[in-house]
């Protein structure tokens, strides 16, 4: 099973480039850039990956991007995820990146998405892998703040797909944001939103509702609320799901009791991605075999969560057709 997941063509949908940074390269970034982080080495940095939830992870998560600051720090940070994810036969992936955590300290928003695209201009040159980012607002700051960020990210329409919503969700409802989604789809871009990770389902109505987004990030929650997984499955409404980070989080307590399955075969259109894969404990293969073994999925749950990746993507129909028969001519090799 591992190996068959490993080798399987694949899309990555929740991802966020900030939790990519491994301790390595955030103690190089630091040196070079002579930060005074609060780590002195990588198993002090490990030490700090003890979260009870997600407020305990983002604190950590905000302390390592101090270190990013220049457009090369993004770019290396980029390219060292987009040669992993393709070392992994991920074939397209779909990245957050949160541009308000580095505009609060002074960085220039170009410096952080002109690192960020070209990397990935460079990885789909060297390796054919795909990739566009989704801007993130961070919903624990006011609207105002959100508003002066899409400003700032409608000048990169030629890269950036998206906009999203993360960062502390208990009390910062997707209702919150309303202005600034209804600005980011007048000027051109999709919309999607953590919702339903550790909030609860009425978050997801409401960004269903009021954001219109394309996706759920998470979502998980959404098993609270019947008419809402049924709504998800007519609608086809995708949710983007990190097993790994929902254990490390602490929002299941075992793997075991993940209602990915559950979802699955209520028809909803689930993907299983990595979220901050640095802080915990693997990348989207990892996270696959996971819930795989947790849940003894089976090799068609496998080929169909794939094939999801690619459904649930922000690529083109005739994309979507190309990458689905690579994985029917991946699975007819398996015989
Ligand atoms: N930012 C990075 N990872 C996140 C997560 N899992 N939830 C909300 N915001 C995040
Ligand atoms: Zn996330």
């Amino acid at each position: 099973m591992k190996s068959f997941i490993g080798d399987m063509p694949k899309s990555e949908l929740h991802l966020h480039i900030e939790g990519t940074l491994e301790p390595e390269l955030m103690l190089k970034i630091a040196g070079r850039n002579s930060i005074d982080l609060k780590y002195r080495s990588v198993d002090e940095i490990k030490a700090a990956y003890n979260f009870g939830d997600l407020q305990d992870f983002l604190d950590v998560y905000y302390e390592g991007a101090k270190v990013l600051v220049k457009e090369r720090d993004f770019y290396d940070l980029t390219m060292a995820y987009l040669e992993k994810a393709h070392q992994q036969n991920v074939l397209h992936a779909e990245i957050f990146f949160d541009p308000q955590t580095h505009t609060k300290r002074g960085i220039e928003f170009k410096t952080v998405i002109n690192g960020i695209c070209k990397a990935i201009d460079d990885a789909e040159e060297k390796m054919g892998i795909t990739s566009k980012p989704i801007m993130c607002f961070l919903r624990d700051l006011d609207e105002n703040s959100a508003l002066e960020t899409l400003e700032e990210g409608l000048k990169y329409k030629d890269c950036i797909i998206a906009v999203g919503l993360d960062s502390a969700e208990i009390d910062n409802p997707p209702s919150k944001f309303q202005e600034v989604f209804d600005g980011a789809l007048k000027g051109g871009f999709l919309t999607v939103a953590h919702a339903g990770e550790e909030g609860p389902a009425s978050y997801i109505w409401e960004a269903i509702k009021l954001l219109h987004v394309s996706r759920i990030d998470h979502g998980v929650h959404a098993v609270d609320d019947k008419s809402l997984v049924e709504y998800l499955a007519q609608k086809r409404i995708p949710l983007t799901v990190c097993p790994l980070s929902n254990l490390k989080l602490e929002v299941v307590k075992d793997l075991k009791e993940h209602p990915l399955k559950s979802l699955i075969d209520e028809g909803v259109v689930v993907t299983v991605n990595s979220d901050d894969p640095a802080y915990f404990g693997g990348y989207v293969n990892e996270n696959y075999v996971a819930i795989s073994e947790a849940l003894r999925l089976g090799k068609e749950d496998i080929v169909q969560l794939a094939k999801n990746s690619f459904n649930a993507s922000f690529i083109s129909e005739q994309e979507k057709k190309k990458f689905i028969s690579k994985i029917d001519e991946y699975v007819g090799s398996k015989g």
